[in-house]
């Protein structure tokens, strides 16, 4: 595409050379030596990006807002700047395009040094999305797409197919949504065409301050789960912010957990974030997710099924009145003629039973096979307000149960040993760092090190 200008040097060869060195990331693009060519088909691949000794003072702040950032981002992965509000997330995503100009260091996008390029041509290389869409109100949807393009003088028949191949790229018909003006579309809507707008001049870098911040939970989530696909045909580099760390697990190759100043508390992937906290800092803000996140990768098979008194529909309500009392528990599951859970029965049910169980004691609402998530259970638990749930078999048949406290119990046990996990891996690093620092100061005496 020799009319949109390159940001120069060679972004294909960065992602080849950079990819192949990268982590697990889960894209596919940063990782997979295939995506170089994938993406040539389709125009330009992403570029890496280098932040050196990056900082921001603003006039008259005692502090920088950002505080000397290094950071290398790989062509092709999606980058996540994650951290409290006011950490400096905005101002580090808006030097790299210049919207915001350094007070000292350099960046560099595909190997060139943009530091003291003109910000405007800059910025016409780099899609920039941003929070409630930024669209402009008195232009079409089509005229907010062709923005750019229009910009570095695409000829105008290639601006409105442009148009229409990202209309459909962002999953909006064309035929209906070009024509019309920003305040005639939903929130998630408008997010989808400013994403559209800025991909429209096929930049290798897309920048995109808490995108996704403004709409409900829902059309959330369909737009991150279409940022995804995006980016599996489009191996753009992405940097993307946000406050929500589950938004970031989703769409990080990597994550940057940033601090105060923009200082970086730890820039890995998802997985390792989450296994290997780098300091309290990290797990402070990971912390409440962990928790949850252990409900949905742990299954009932893996937590104590226990015993529970139950009884018969069929049995002498005689004995079901022995039972509870010898019992030691308030309650007593009552379990139909093929033996799964049907009731829940109190000694007060009992009472006013008045000598049929027909009409005593509360529907079992939930129940949980082995195979369910303690999210799952969890949530049957707090369904059936018994504070446990009916494990069952294969045909529904009653096999025990699962009580909150062992259902609290496991979490925090497997939370613990995660930590744990997490310590001995430290260790190990710390091991094998040390190795290799020895190794070095005895291999070359002190020479050249690569
Ligand atoms: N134009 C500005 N002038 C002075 N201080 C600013 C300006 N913009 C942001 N700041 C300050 O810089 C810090 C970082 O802001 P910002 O990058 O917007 O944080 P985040 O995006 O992480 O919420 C904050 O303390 C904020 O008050
Ligand atoms: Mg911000």
């Amino acid at each position: 595409m020799p009319e949109t200008p390159d940001i120069s040097g060679t972004p294909r060869t960065a992602q080849g050379s950079e990819a192949a060195a990268g982590g697990p990331g889960r894209s596919g693009a940063a990782t997979d030596s295939g995506g170089a060519d994938a993406s040539a088909a389709h125009g330009k691949t992403g570029a890496t990006i280098e932040l050196e000794n990056l900082t921001k003072q603003y006039p008259g702040s005692a502090a920088p807002a950002v505080d000397s950032v290094n950071m290398e981002i790989k062509a092709g992965e999606i980058v996540i700047f994650v951290g409290p509000s006011g950490c400096g997330k905005s101002t580090t995503l808006k030097m790299i395009n210049r919207l915001i100009e350094p007070t000292g260091g350099r960046i560099r996008i595909a190997g060139e040094d943009v530091t003291d390029m003109d910000p405007v041509k800059l910025r016409r290389k780099i899609g920039y999305a941003i929070q409630a869409s930024g669209l402009f109100p008195h232009m079409t949807v089509a005229r907010n797409i062709a923005l750019v393009p229009k910009m570095v003088g695409w000829p105008k028949s290639k601006i409105a197919a442009r148009v229409e191949e990202m209309l459909d790229l962002v999953g909006l018909d064309p035929g209906e949504f070009h024509g019309r003006y920003p305040r005639q579309l939903s929130g998630g809507q408008q997010q989808r065409v400013g994403v559209a707008r800025a991909l429209a001049a096929d930049p290798p870098v897309l920048l995109m301050d808490e995108p996704f911040g403004a709409v409900d939970p829902i059309t959330r989530d369909h737009l991150q789960d279409e940022l995804i696909r995006l980016q599996r045909e489009l191996h753009k580099t992405i940097v993307f912010v946000t406050h929500d760390f589950d938004e970031a697990i989703k769409l990080g190759d990597r994550i940057a957990v940033l601090r105060e100043r923009s200082r970086i508390a730890q820039f890995d992937t998802p997985e390792a974030i989450l296994t290997n906290p780098a300091d309290d800092f990290v797990s402070g803000f990971v912390g409440a997710g962990a928790a949850l996140k252990r409900l949905n990768l742990t299954r009932v098979r893996d937590v104590e099924i226990t015993e529970y008194p139950t009884v018969k529909i069929d049995d002498p309500l005689q004995d079901v009145f022995d039972k509870l009392r010898s019992g030691s528990t308030n309650e007593i599951l009552l379990l139909d003629r093929r033996g799964r859970p049907y009731k829940w029965l109190r000694r007060g049910d009992l009472m006013r039973a008045k000598g049929s169980l027909a009409r005593a004691g509360t529907l079992v609402a939930d129940t949980v096979t082995r195979d369910a998530t303690l999210r799952d259970a969890l949530e049957a638990v707090l369904t059936d307000n018994t504070g446990r749930v009916a494990v069952t078999g294969r045909r529904g048949e009653y096999e025990g149960v699962v009580d909150m406290e062992t259902l609290m119990n496991s979490v925090h046990e497997l939370l613990e040993a995660d930590r744990l996990d997490a310590i001995e891996h430290q260790h190990h690093l710390e091991e094998v760092r040390a190795h290799q620092t020895h190794a070095d100061q005895e291999g070359d005496g002190g020479g050249a090190r690569a």
